[in-house]
């Protein structure tokens, strides 16, 4: 057997870190490759893959989750391992990877939440939908959270899908709820909700929300909440009234859905989701928890750019609550070694080549995809396209001959790894996977998930 670098007896060693869709699809273009041969080592801080897939997309959304099954498929191709309960930054360095690897490809996500930088943001009850969303999905860093659901009314800020998806998961029935794969902790607070009102609120206009249509229309279909839009909030700005005449469909088809939720007599369900427009938040207030959130009226303006942005008219108003969820975005987080750019909150990179911040050129062997790549925007295919250029990228690459000689080997890195760490394979997940199923199965749930390290540990190390 040829033992050339690139051959089927010596091939090409690429760590991805992270096991979300980026992950998972640049670990199927590279070991599609015939010339070269790639082995590709994915590495995850936590037990299970996916990333957002399993702790980002709604417990009511099963359908989007399917997309697991193509995953499941590339980690059945030869020279795929999966090494979890790893965390990079933590439990190795970036160093001892790239010393071990000709390439490592970072798609760790944006797991981050975007701060809004107003007074009272701070205070108990004024919480990210960052955290809301990887609670009630889950995730074992959030599994002790608490939030605190005894006021009448919610209010989410951002007019994008998450800040859709928090509102529907408070107006969303128990029975609807216990049907999903939902942590069951996040089960037991909602059905003690005493939430009747989720008001969601929208800097701009409804030509600038950047929800999606079906996440928009399936609002209509919830069966405790009316959804409630003021027809003065869909009255148009000349300068957005111009811009929909050109939009593309998703928002012209936003803006007809919008009309029809304006024009219809709410049937009085015990729930509503009040969509509001041109509303900045202002301030959180409250003495120990939140009280209330002022919100200041915004005219919008056009800029020389052609984009249309919010101005505060000095009109505010005071609305009473006891929980603000924040919905404005993510953001992605330094790992140590690895070049940041503080702007972008991503990793520093030029089209998925890392860049040395000095030169600002590409550093050998070290690459970006997904959502810490190209910031936190797109759905789950999106990310396919954005692997795609990057892993072009280390084949053409290696092609070159620019990727570095590792100093060490894959296998050492990974004996030292088991000394420091207990570290999780492929079939460990599979062993939680089919645990999680059976546990649900008796209850017509997709699975209950396993919310804890430790008995994901105890599951996967069973096998
Ligand atoms: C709340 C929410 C709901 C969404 N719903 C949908 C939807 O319904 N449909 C849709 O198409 N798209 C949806 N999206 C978008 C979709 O989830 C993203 O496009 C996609 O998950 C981004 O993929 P990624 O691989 O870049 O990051 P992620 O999915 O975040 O994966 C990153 C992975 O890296 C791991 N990791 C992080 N740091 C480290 C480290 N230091 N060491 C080792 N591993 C690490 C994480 O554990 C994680 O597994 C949603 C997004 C959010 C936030
Ligand atoms: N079902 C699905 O397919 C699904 C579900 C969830 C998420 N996703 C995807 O995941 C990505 C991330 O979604 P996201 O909702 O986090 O982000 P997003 O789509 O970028 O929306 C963020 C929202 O926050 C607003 N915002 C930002 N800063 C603000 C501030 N200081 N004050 C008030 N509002 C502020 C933005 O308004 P401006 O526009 O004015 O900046 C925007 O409306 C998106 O691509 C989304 O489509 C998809």
């Amino acid at each position: 057997m040829s033992t050339e670098l690139g051959s089927a007896g010596n091939p090409l060693r690429v760590a991805v870190i992270g096991s979300g869709p980026a992950g998972f699809y640049a670990a199927a273009q590279l070991l599609s490759s015939k010339d070269p041969v790639v082995a590709v080592d994915v590495f995850d801080r936590l037990m299970t893959p996916w990333g957002l897939v399993r702790f980002g997309v709604a417990p009511d959304h099963p359908k989007i989750k399917s997309v697991t099954r193509v995953f499941e498929r590339t980690a059945r191709m030869q020279g795929f391992s999966f090494h979890g309960n790893v965390e990079v930054g933590t439990d190795v360095s970036h160093d001892e990877l790239a010393a071990a690897y000709h390439a490592v490809l970072y798609a760790v996500g944006t797991p981050g939440d975007r701060r809004l930088g107003i007074p009272g943001e701070d205070l108990a009850g004024s919480e990210s939908a960052t955290e809301f969303v990887a609670w009630y999905n889950g995730h074992p860093d959030y599994a002790d959270m608490d939030f605190d659901l005894s006021s009448k009314r919610a209010v989410v800020i951002g007019n994008g899908n998450v800040a859709l998806d928090v509102a529907r998961m408070l107006a969303l029935s128990v029975q609807e709820l216990q049907v999903t794969d939902i942590a069951d902790h996040a089960i037991e607070l909602l059905r003690a909700s005493q939430i009747e009102e989720i008001v969601v609120l929208g800097r701009r206009g409804p030509t600038q929300a950047a929800f999606t249509n079906p996440e928009l229309r399936e609002l209509a279909d919830l069966e405790l909440a009316d959804v409630i839009v003021d027809p003065a909030d869909l009255e148009l700005d000349p300068a957005s009234a111009n811009a929909l005449e050109t939009a593309d469909g998703t928002i012209q088809r936003n803006v007809e859905t919008l009309n029809g939720y304006a024009a219809r007599t709410p049937a009085g369900r015990p729930r509503r989701i009040v969509l509001r427009f041109l509303s900045s938040p202002v301030a959180i207030e409250g003495s120990d928890r939140v009280e209330a959130i002022v919100v200041g009226r915004n005219e919008l303006v056009a800029t020389e750019d052609g984009t249309i942005r919010a101005r505060p008219t000095g009109t505010t108003e005071r609305i009473e609550t006891g929980l603000v969820l924040r919905a404005v975005g993510y953001v992605g987080r330094p790992l140590p070694g690895v070049p940041f750019d503080e702007r972008r909150q991503t990793v520093l990179n030029q089209g998925g080549r890392v860049l040395d911040p000095e030169r600002e050129l590409p550093i050998p062997g070290l690459y970006a995809a997904g959502w810490i790549k190209r910031g936190p925007s797109g759905v789950i295919g999106t990310n396919k396209k954005c692997a795609q250029e990057t892993t072009d990228l280390v084949l053409a690459d290696f092609a070159a001959g620019v990727l570095p000689q590792p100093s060490d080997t894959p296998e050492a890195l990974l004996a030292r790894l088991r000394e420091r760490t207990q570290v999780t394979d492929y079939s460990g997940w599979e062993a939680i996977d089919a645990h999680e199923r059976a546990l649900g199965e008796p209850h017509g749930r997709p699975r209950v998930k396993l919310v804890r390290r430790d008995e994901q540990l105890a599951r996967a190390a069973k096998v």
